[in-house]
């Protein structure tokens, strides 16, 4: 269903939402499923919560979520949704380990394509210190980017989505 809140911060802030409507339930729950286990995971560009929601329902009751969102409107959504595991950070992704030491799972929702080279760098330089980053993009074409940061990189096509999306699923061996 599309949130027409959703939908007015596009047109006020369109690179920085980068799509129309929030993500479709099939999407957010694709996304949510690789967390595979983690305790603690960290959410990049979360929107209205559609992903995060979706990585409560899989987080373990002893887990922590910690949210990263630059909009303060998206971030009041987020706190409605009163879950004791969730923090919400209205700030940059790219100050996120400021408040956080563990990034071993980061899941993604930040409109990379939309970002400079620099930020696109400064994001990827992160999140490279995961051992999994999972990234929701509506362009395959990240994919050779992704590749100078990551042993791993599968991509995964959701079309039940508008527009329909790409999950890059990524993983560092070595960490
Ligand atoms: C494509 S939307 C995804 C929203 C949500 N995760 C979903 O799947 O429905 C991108 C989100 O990233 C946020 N965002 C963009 N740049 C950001 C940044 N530098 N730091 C934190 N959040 C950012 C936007 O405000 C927006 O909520």
């Amino acid at each position: 269903m599309i949130d027409l809140h959703f939908v007015w911060q596009f047109f006020r802030h369109p690179t920085q939402v980068g799509t129309f409507t929030q993500s479709s339930k099939t999407l957010a729950k694709k996304m949510a499923e690789q967390i595979d286990g983690s305790l603690e995971v960290v959410e990049l560009g979360a929107g209205t919560g559609a992903v995060t929601t979706e990585i409560l329902k899989r987080l373990p009751q002893n887990g922590r979520l910690t949210c990263f969102e630059i909009n303060p409107k998206f971030c009041r959504d987020l706190e409605r949704i009163n879950d004791p595991r969730l923090k919400v950070i209205n700030d940059d992704a790219g100050n996120c380990e400021r408040y956080v030491d563990n990034l071993d799972c980061i899941v993604s929702g930040l409109p990379l394509v939309w970002f400079t080279e620099s930020k696109q760098q400064e994001i990827l330089a992160i999140t490279s210190k995961s051992k999994r980053y999972i990234q929701l993009q509506y362009t395959p074409l990240l994919g050779k980017k992704m590749r100078n940061y990551f042993s791993q990189v599968k991509l995964k096509f959701v079309p039940q989505n508008l527009p329909p999306a790409f999950i890059y699923v990524c993983k560092n061996s070595a960490r």
